[in-house]
């Protein structure tokens, strides 16, 4: 699942050509890392992920004022693909997505369904995994994001893997639920259908009802799923890679930690973030990006990371990477 070759980010537009004056605020001419399809749409392989945004348990809080200065920077920069959750923060990461862009921005919004917060737990997620709950949590997700349509929703499996897990009625078919969500789809609610937290056998169960997006816990320290991202690829559906630099949770393996990891960094003046983003976009062509920060600093860095080549001898020794690491 390398092809040992940096891919050339695809520009939107012809580089060769003479760039027209652009107003200040329109969104710049080359999407950070190029583009791939999400769903009925393109967008720039350089997204970003919003759960910071909810505030994070055992983390400092985040402003108001941080988090729209991240969320405009971004889209400033091209970004136009933002992962959130209505439990990140019980609907406050998708209202200071709705405060910082509004409604008219054009960036494609995707959420994901199959839990709820609860207050006052350790983990603040509850399972909620049946049919009707899945369309509640759609239509809680278009109130705090004041929009009336979501251009993707994962459907969050809690079958295994990282996180809660279903028990007694939550132990919901994958077919009963992507029967609800294609009538959201067919309503135009939605506009495409990915999964989250799915092995190989579900995704092919899935693939009937047209799958536009895969998102699991992968990176250079998590590398358990190269089967399922070659069945990605196999069939033109986006890898969107949760966790792409290790997490925001502390205790968790770090991209960025890893010896490898700095050395080709140091070699080419990139930082350590910047070389593990770089790395999963070079990986496989259907790569989107959804690193999560708080930081305007780390955010223009991950969008430049779109633009960071890795010879075919830095591919091979950051590879190495998750042999020492369990899967
Ligand atoms: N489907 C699912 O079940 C699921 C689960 C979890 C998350 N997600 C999605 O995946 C997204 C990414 O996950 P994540 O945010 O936990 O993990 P991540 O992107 O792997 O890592 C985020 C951590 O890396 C740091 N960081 C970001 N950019 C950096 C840079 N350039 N240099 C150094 N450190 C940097 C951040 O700190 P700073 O804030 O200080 O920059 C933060 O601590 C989430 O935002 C969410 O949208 C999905």
């Amino acid at each position: 699942m390398n092809d040992r070759t940096t891919p050339t980010p695809t520009p939107d537009t012809d580089a060769a050509a003479p760039a027209p004056a652009a107003p200040a605020s329109a969104a710049p001419a080359v999407a950070p890392g190029g583009r791939f399809a999400l769903g009925p749409r393109e967008v720039a392989r350089v997204g970003y992920g919003a759960m910071q945004l909810g505030g994070l348990p055992g983390r400092p809080p985040v402003s108001d004022a941080d988090a729209t200065a991240v969320l405009r920077r971004a889209v400033e920069l091209g970004v136009d693909h933002i992962d959130t959750a209505q439990f990140y923060g019980d609907g406050v990461a998708n209202q200071r997505i709705q405060a910082a862009l509004g409604d008219t921005a054009d960036v494609a919004i995707v959420s994901k369904v199959g839990a709820v917060h609860v207050a006052d737990a350790e983990m603040p997620l509850a399972v909620a995994q049946k049919p009707a709950e899945l369309r509640a949590q759609i239509e809680q997700n278009l109130r705090t994001l004041g929009r009336e349509r979501l251009d993707l929703v994962n459907l969050r499996r809690v079958d295994a893997g990282i996180g809660i897990r279903a028990t007694g009625d939550q132990l919901v078919p994958l077919d009963d639920q992507l029967a609800e969500l294609i009538a959201l789809r067919d309503a135009g609610t939605i506009g495409a259908i990915g999964l989250s937290n799915v092995d190989a056998a579900q995704l092919t169960q899935a693939l009937p009802a047209g799958i536009a997006q895969v998102q699991n816990a992968y990176s250079l320290v998590a590398r358990g799923d190269e089967d399922l991202l070659a069945l990605t690829v196999q069939h033109g559906i986006a890898w969107v890679p949760f966790f792409p630099l290790g997490s925001a949770f502390p205790g968790a393996p770090k991209v960025a930690e890893q010896p490898a990891v700095q050395r080709v960094a140091a070699a080419i003046d990139a930082t350590p973030a910047q070389v593990g983003l770089a790395w999963l976009l070079a990986h496989a062509p259907n790569v989107l990006l959804i690193p999560g920060t708080v930081g305007v600093d780390h955010l223009e860095q991950n969008v430049a990371a779109g633009a960071v080549a890795l010879t075919t001898e830095q591919l091979a020794e950051l590879d190495g990477v998750a042999e020492g690491i369990p899967a």
